[in-house]
């Protein structure tokens, strides 16, 4: 939690730019921490963000609060074979500690969700670890219901990198 008050701190949000790549990874590496993404399925690095960049460049949003990158909002949308529905992924979504809980989340949120109504998207969704309860309550606040338990299975291979391993 910080001291700021919400009323004090202007918030811009605009779609991404090539410069503000740098600032959305290393805000991402503080953000994302291992509770967040602890799974193997989605990893936070680089090319997350170029390739987000390079295929959805129009649905990448940033927060800036006086020249300073302090959220990200990184979506995409998909289309079902055989559906009539379009729906909208928010994949990542960021905000500075710094900066938090003054709505900038929020901004970034309500704008992804006009440019989703644009490309004519019936429903959204999320994803994050059962235990990210900050982010859970965030996305229940926005309305997002019907959350569904989703299990992993892992299961290790012997190869050539593990045979000797006690564990393997
Ligand atoms: C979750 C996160 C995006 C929220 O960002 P934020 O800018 O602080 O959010 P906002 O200020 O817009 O919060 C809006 C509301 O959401 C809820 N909320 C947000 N963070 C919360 C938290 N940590 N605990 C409880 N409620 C929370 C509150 O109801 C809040 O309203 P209030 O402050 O008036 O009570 C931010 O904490 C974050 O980046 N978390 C780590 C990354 C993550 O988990 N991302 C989501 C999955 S990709």
């Amino acid at each position: 939690m910080n001291n700021k008050n919400k009323n004090d701190v202007e918030v811009e949000i605009r779609t991404a730019t090539i410069d503000d790549l740098a600032d959305i990874f290393h805000l991402g590496e503080i953000v994302f921490t291992s509770q967040e993404v602890s799974n193997l399925y989605r990893t936070w690095d680089e090319y997350e963000v170029t390739h987000l960049y390079n295929s959805e460049a129009e649905y990448m949003l940033v927060a800036i609060v006086d020249d300073v990158l302090v959220g990200f909002a990184l979506g995409t949308t998909i289309e079902k074979n055989r559906s009539a529905w379009n729906y909208g992924h928010l994949l990542w979504l960021g905000g500075d500690p710094d900066y938090g809980r003054l709505g900038v989340a929020s901004q970034l949120f309500e704008r992804f969700k006009e440019l989703m109504v644009e490309a004519n998207v019936r429903m959204l969704l999320v994803d994050t670890q059962a235990d990210n309860d900050g982010a859970i309550r965030f996305f229940h606040k926005k309305g997002f219901t019907n959350p569904v338990d989703h299990v992993y299975m892992t299961m290790k291979l012997r190869n050539k990198s593990n045979k000797g391993s006690r564990n393997s």
